[in-house]
């Protein structure tokens, strides 16, 4: 199945009941972020990196649940795409990682990026979503509307959770 004959909006759907059931209770935020990786990560061909990186303090990121070839550990809130998304707490959808200043290539073969932050619902940054592709333009508005909805729902179910 190529990336424009899938249905993502229902793929989407699929994955949100999946994550609804395995979550329901959950109150650890690492199994969470585990759980959510790994469910993505599956669900959609174009997904080929696949995870978090938590805001540590001091304007820090720091890696933590994926799926896929190995991230960087740690990512600064000045450098990259994960750091924008953070710094402007703002989803960076990217197209050409190319033409985005500073991005930061774990992987030679990433074309395309979205990178999603984590907020609770108070407005404090807990994580980014990141998912690179290996295809140029691989993420859509569809992606974007559907991964910030799952965001928010992270967000206000984890927002109290001990260990960030
Ligand atoms: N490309 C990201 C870095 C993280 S990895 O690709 C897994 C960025 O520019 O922030």
């Amino acid at each position: 199945m190529t990336t424009q004959t899938l249905d993502r909006a229902s793929r989407y759907a699929d994955v949100r009941q999946r994550l609804d059931a395995l979550l329901a209770g959950e109150t650890d935020w690492i199994s969470g972020m585990a759980t959510v990786a790994c469910e993505l990560h599956q669900a959609f061909p174009y997904f080929h990196w696949t995870g978090f990186y938590r805001a540590v303090g001091d304007e820090q990121l720091r890696v933590g649940p994926y799926q896929g070839t190995h991230g960087c550990l740690h990512i600064s809130f000045d450098r990259g795409v994960c750091g924008a998304a953070a710094r402007q707490q703002q989803t960076q959808l990217v197209p050409d990682v190319e033409a985005f200043p500073g991005h930061i290539a774990c992987s030679s073969s990433t074309r395309s990026e979205i990178v999603v932050p984590v907020l609770t619902p108070e407005g404090e940054l807990l994580a980014v979503l990141d998912v690179d592709s290996n295809d140029p333009a691989a993420f859509t508005t569809t992606d974007q509307e559907h991964l910030e909805a799952l965001c928010a729902q992270l967000g206000a179910q984890f927002a109290s959770a001990p260990v960030r």
